[in-house]
């Protein structure tokens, strides 16, 4: 009989391909952290270009000061659950903080996105009932999924004839459906187009959930991301998000029009058996949030080097994501190009996130640089001086 590793093999090869062309995948630790966009990696200084610290605020001094007055005042975490004794009165400040930004009835916070995921789609759909998902969905989404018991059924990424194909069909079974896509897609960073997949759930009656991970603090005026960029907010069921990206934090949210948002908090099992975020992640939070609407200048600058940045790497021939945006991601066919590639960046100072399939759209192997504002102009020359010296 096989033993209970063996079914590790293929990943023991892949670690074994990385181990020969790209040896420090496995050791990196940021030794200093010097800023948002520096730290220190085997004593030398490195340009962090994969980082989803899109507006720079996990150094921002008003974000820091809040969290070290909450530490000091209410400790450094809340060691219990959400609903036992683990909700203070910043989680509910910052619940009501998110319901008024985004102009939604209800709001729930959760330790991370991965568990508001987990949360949201596990319990708002179940048995009987069917999750429409977009190919490209996050591994966090196909999780939460799999958990509450609904059918899954994946349309094609971002083809909304193929999304109201499926509706079609589903319309005789006169079952509950929910509609689940991403703002900007974490992997190439494209948008949803969410004005045809908001008319198509409206035409066929169903419920909708945007993860808005990458899109928040991004997309919109105001940065509430890609619903409000493309002007139907009103036809979002369910917004989900994280703090770990342009928040600069780390946990995770949910916003609804439905006041019934409240019930998930009992029936939602990443609810209630986990340990609530600490004061001091509450308080930086919050701080951010307010930074996303009086702040603007940080988008245009996030913007900004993005487009710089994309640019850029296209001229050097780089096989990028379909379109601009904060994420810039170089793809490649064969993984061994892709890992000698990071291995030289290292070499060069600049840390890109090394992503591998089944990670990935389409197989291909991904270089995936994450833009933040806080990154200068010098920094920006020498990522694009790493990448041109890696071209060869
Ligand atoms: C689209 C998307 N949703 C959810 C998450 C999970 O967020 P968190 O890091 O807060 O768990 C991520 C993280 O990368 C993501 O890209």
């Amino acid at each position: 009989m096989m033993t209970i590793f063996e079914k590790f093999q293929p990943l023991a090869e892949t670690r074994q391909q990385l181990q020969k062309n790209a040896s420090n995948f496995f050791n990196v630790v940021m030794e200093e952290i010097i800023s948002g966009t520096e730290a220190t990696f085997n004593g030398r200084r490195m340009i962090l270009a994969g980082s989803n610290n899109y507006l720079g605020l996990s150094f921002d001094s008003d974000c820091i000061e809040a969290a070290c007055r909450a530490a000091r005042r209410e400790g450094t975490g809340t060691t219990g659950s959400r609903m036992a004794n683990g909700t203070f009165s910043g989680h509910v400040a910052l619940e009501q903080e998110l319901a008024d930004y985004f102009g939604r009835r209800r709001a729930i916070v959760f330790s991370t996105g991965y568990i508001a995921n987990l949360a949201i789609l596990s319990t708002v759909v179940g048995p009987g009932e069917v999750i429409l998902l977009d190919a490209d969905c996050h591994a966090s989404i196909y999780d939460g999924c799999r958990l509450g018991g609904a059918e899954i059924i994946r349309f094609r990424h971002n083809d909304v004839e193929d999304l109201e194909k499926r509706l079609r069909r589903l319309e005789k079974r006169k079952t509950n459906v929910l509609v689940v896509a991403e703002g900007l897609y974490s992997m190439l960073g494209d948008r949803a187009p969410l004005a045809d997949i908001v008319a198509a759930k409206q035409k066929y009656g169903a419920y909708l959930m945007v993860d808005e991970a990458h899109s928040l603090g991004v997309l919109g005026d105001n940065g509430r991301g890609l619903a409000e960029e493309a002007g139907v907010e009103d036809g979002v069921d369910f917004v989900v998000g994280t703090f770990s990206k342009s928040l600069g934090a780390i946990g995770g949210f949910c916003v609804s029009k439905h006041l019934e948002l409240d019930l998930v908090r009992y029936a939602s099992r990443p609810y209630v058996f986990t340990a609530s975020s600490s004061p001091s992640i509450i308080a930086s939070t919050r701080q951010a949030l307010r930074i996303l609407s009086t702040r603007p200048e940080l988008r245009r600058q996030l913007w900004e080097n993005a487009n710089w940045l994309y640019q850029h790497l296209r001229d050097l021939d780089f096989n990028l994501g379909p379109e601009l945006s904060p994420i810039v991601a170089a793809r490649f066919e064969n993984k061994e190009d892709a890992f000698k590639l990071w291995s030289n960046l290292l070499e060069g100072g600049v840390y890109v996130n090394l992503v591998l399939p089944p990670a990935t759209p389409d197989g291909h192997t991904l270089l995936r640089c994450s833009v933040s504002a806080a990154h200068t102009r010098e920094q920006m020359e020498h990522i694009c001086k790493a990448f041109t010296d890696v071209k060869g």
